[in-house]
């Protein structure tokens, strides 16, 4: 962790960068490949200046193919990047004043710590003064103050890829985009370097894209996350929004477990509620009318931790919804156990619950939920 007075020498210098971040706007960017693959399907992207932006999607999403559209390493077919208020899609990289950081952290393996992170300064022509300033800065920033002489070898990896993100941000740049960063690295380490990168990112106010295939690390470090699949952005919003709002079938089943269901019907009520049946469990909901044309794509998707298992002698008759459930498997998980629970149709439930309240083997279950806790997806 930096230390409080860290912070508060280093705030003067840093302030400059915050106030130089960019947002970043991807308007209907479309990447075809030379064999003609659609690598990125029209998308669309607004990052907020000054923020932590997470692309998080299984292996072949398209979260490298994003990043690097966004640094100018790939050419769109269609569409158009602002950086701030300039258009840079046909700016070169060398021109858009980018930092970057691999997986592989790619440093000079023959030169010392502050010659790596002095490299791009010597490249830009900095006076030598200047430079060493600078290198300093940037070895308190992240927090290897007296390592400036080491060999890169004699570094951890998690150290290392510390240089990698000091090398990174020396020439200030106006975005810091990082491609798994972090995949080499075992997880007690990246959780450690996820904070320290968050930190030193909300110090410099840079504006940080940030790939991985992680969801706990994606939704740890990040002000908002992208989901990703097939080339598509999928949903853009807050790690909460996500988890409790998702708004497709895919985002639900990617982020944690989900419980699907599927609507067989919707009727307006009198009350201005409606009536939702499932193939189980008939309750009614307020919804707005504009669902009711939907149901026949619809699904329910609950959380294991919004379900909740009862005795027969605790549910109330007129209790919805209500279903009645066998119980399959208890995974005791010390303290909470997950439990699989199965319909007379066949279908299967997990329900998040303490051990204590799994009801006795052989009772009668009913499994219900708060019909608050909802949400309805269409696709
Ligand atoms: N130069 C290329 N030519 C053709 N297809 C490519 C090229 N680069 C990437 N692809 C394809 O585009 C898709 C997206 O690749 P991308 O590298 O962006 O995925 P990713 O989400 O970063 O995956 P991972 O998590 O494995 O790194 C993949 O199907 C990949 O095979
Ligand atoms: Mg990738």
């Amino acid at each position: 962790m930096i230390s409080q007075d860290a912070t508060t020498t280093k705030s003067r210098s840093e302030k400059n960068e915050a106030e130089r971040a960019n947002g970043i706007e991807v308007r209907d960017v479309e990447i075809r490949f030379a064999n003609g693959y659609l690598g990125l399907k029209k998308t669309a992207l607004s990052i907020e200046p000054g923020s932590f932006c997470t692309l998080l999607g299984p292996s072949g999403s398209g979260k490298t193919t994003l990043l690097r559209t966004i640094a100018g390493l790939l050419t769109p077919s269609s569409g158009v990047i602002m950086i701030g208020a300039k258009d840079v899609t046909r700016l070169p990289v060398q021109a858009r004043n980018i930092g970057f950081v691999f997986q592989n952290y790619a440093l000079f393996p023959h030169m010392t710590v502050a010659q790596n992170i002095e490299y791009p300064l010597k490249l830009h022509k900095w006076p030598q003064a200047d430079r060493r300033r600078r290198v300093h800065e940037i070895l308190e920033l992240i927090e290897l103050p007296n390592a400036g002489d080491r060999a890169v070898g004699e570094l951890s990896g998690g150290q290392q890829q510390r240089v990698a993100i000091g090398r990174a941000l020396v020439y200030r740049p106006a975005l810091l985009l990082l491609d798994e960063p972090m995949g080499a690295l075992d997880r007690r380490l990246r959780q450690q370097l996820g904070a320290d990168l968050r930190e030193i990112q909300q110090r410099t106010g840079i504006t940080a894209v940030y790939v991985t295939h992680d969801q706990e690390e994606a939704f740890i470090l990040s002000d908002k996350v992208a989901i990703m699949d097939g080339g598509e952005i999928l949903q853009y919003d807050t790690p909460s929004e996500l988890y409790f709002r998702p708004k497709s079938r895919f985002v639900a089943r990617f982020l944690g477990e989900a419980n699907l269901i599927d609507v067989s019907s919707l009727e307006q009520g009198g009350d201005g509620r409606t009536l939702i049946r499932t193939g189980r469990a008939t309750f009614s909901l307020p919804l707005p009318r504009a669902i009711l044309k939907q149901h026949s794509s619809l699904s329910i998707v609950l959380r294991p931790e919004d379900l909740i298992l009862l005795g027969s002698d605790t549910v109330d008759e007129m209790q919805a919804p209500a279903i009645p459930v066998r119980i399959e498997k208890e995974l005791f998980l010390g303290s909470r156990c997950i439990v699989t629970v199965s319909d007379n149709s066949g279908a299967t439930y997990l329900v998040e619950c303490s051990k204590s309240q799994i009801p006795a083997s052989g009772a009668e279950v009913w499994l219900t939920w708060n019909p608050a806790s909802m949400v309805l997806v269409d696709h």
